[in-house]
């Protein structure tokens, strides 16, 4: 198994009233570029002091955010080019998320001439007054025209963010903007229910009421008919959030899901090596500072925390917990490990007990953290 690296991008031009990912609006551009010069320094560092032959394998780059397409295109595009040199990367799925208030036509160039084969666009919405809702800085033209300008640009294997239980929003909305987001030619798409996260504007005006305004049935009916709208359009579901076209599966993402192990550079960035969860702290001072001493450790993790973790990650997925692998994995059958956690969600139809594979059945899928719950 290859490894995989994820870059934390934590600026925006505006905080978003929703969102509580780690991003700061209004940093200086001499501060960016201090930043994006101290992960060049982080990525050379890592390679210098590579801890395995398996760092000779990175299967994917993931530049997230915060906005990655809001900085000048150069400091990207130079920290790209670092990691493929100094880990030596030929081939890997080379992602990049993009706002499409901070996208044109140069900086989509910039990004595919310097290696990007991926592009993950937040859309959220096609609907103006949804868009207004949630603080977007564009509305429905300039979200197309973004698509527009990948395409052109020449990028195939572009996805698409879109929100849903959002105040407002209808179950036909949702299903009209998969519709024009697969007439534009967008591989995989990507379904978050709105969630209201404490410490955020949302927060504070709909913390009581967001069940009166978007009630939990009127929620899950659009996350099921979204979902059958997308297989409808051949969009095959293979994560609880993700759906693609055949062969646009997110390698990133299925690292997640499968175990496999991380780099994460750059302020309020997540890692997972050699058994140990770590995270950068939120902080770019600190960071740009001394990028050693802003890490942390998160959790060291033992065989038997990997095993009750494995399960919880895999049946997000739609494939679910693959019953060989897990035994290849921990030498134990999960059926003597977990079988208190199978048997009861599988008498009360929440998980299917198939050969080779346990998943979620359909009424799982709404209480899948529930039943992970069960495994942990
Ligand atoms: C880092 S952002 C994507 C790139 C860029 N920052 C943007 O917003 O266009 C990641 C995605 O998380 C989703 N997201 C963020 N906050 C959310 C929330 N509170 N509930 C549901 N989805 C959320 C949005 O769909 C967003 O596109
Ligand atoms: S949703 Fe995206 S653009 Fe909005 S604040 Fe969060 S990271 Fe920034």
């Amino acid at each position: 198994m290859g490894r995989h690296i994820y870059v934390h991008n934590p600026f925006c031009i505006s905080k978003c009233p929703y969102c509580d990912f780690y991003s700061c609006p209004n940093v200086s551009k001499g501060k960016i570029q201090r930043y994006y010069e101290t992960c060049v320094n982080e990525v050379r560092f890592l390679a210098a002091n590579k801890k395995s032959a398996e760092d000779d394998h990175m299967d994917t780059i993931y530049f997230g955010g915060g906005t990655p397409s809001y900085p000048d295109a150069e400091h990207i595009t130079t920290l790209l080019k670092t990691i493929l040199e100094e880990f030596g990367i030929k081939e890997a799925e080379k992602t990049i998320e993009v706002n499409p208030s901070s996208l044109d036509m140069d900086k989509a160039g910039a990004y595919l001439d310097a290696g990007f084969n991926r592009v993950s666009v937040g859309i959220q919405s096609l609907d103006d007054e949804v868009l207004k809702l949630l603080g977007r800085r564009h509305d429905r033209k300039g979200a197309i025209d973004a698509l527009k300008i990948l395409k052109d640009a020449g990028f195939e294997n572009i996805s698409a963010d879109l929100m849903t239980g959002v105040p407002g929003q209808s179950v036909e909305g949702i299903k009209n903007d998969c519709l024009t987001l697969a007439s534009l030619g967008v591989k995989h798409i990507s379904t978050y229910s709105l969630a209201i996260e404490e410490g955020t504007m949302f927060f504070e005006k709909y913390k009581n009421t967001i069940e009166d305004i978007v009630s939990p049935d009127l929620e899950r009916k659009m996350y099921h008919e979204t979902l059958n709208c997308l297989e409808d359009l051949g969009y095959k579901r293979y994560e609880i959030s993700n759906s693609a076209l055949p062969g646009f599966e997110s390698r990133h993402n299925t690292c997640y899901w499968d175990g496999a192990e991380y780099y994460g550079i750059g302020a309020g960035a997540h890692g997972y090596l050699e058994s140990v969860r770590y995270g950068h702290k939120d902080d770019i001072d600190g960071y740009i500072k001394d990028f050693r001493a802003n890490v942390y450790t998160e959790e060291v993790m033992s065989e038997e925390e990997k095993m009750r973790e494995y399960p919880f990650l895999a049946l997000r997925t739609k494939k679910g917990i693959d019953t060989q692998r897990f035994k290849k994995r921990f030498g134990k059958d999960i059926h003597d490990v977990f079988s208190e956690a199978i048997n009861k969600n599988v008498s009360s139809g929440l998980l299917e007990d198939e050969p080779g594979f346990i998943r979620l059945t359909l009424k799982g899928l709404d209480l899948a953290n529930q039943v992970s719950e069960d495994f942990l």
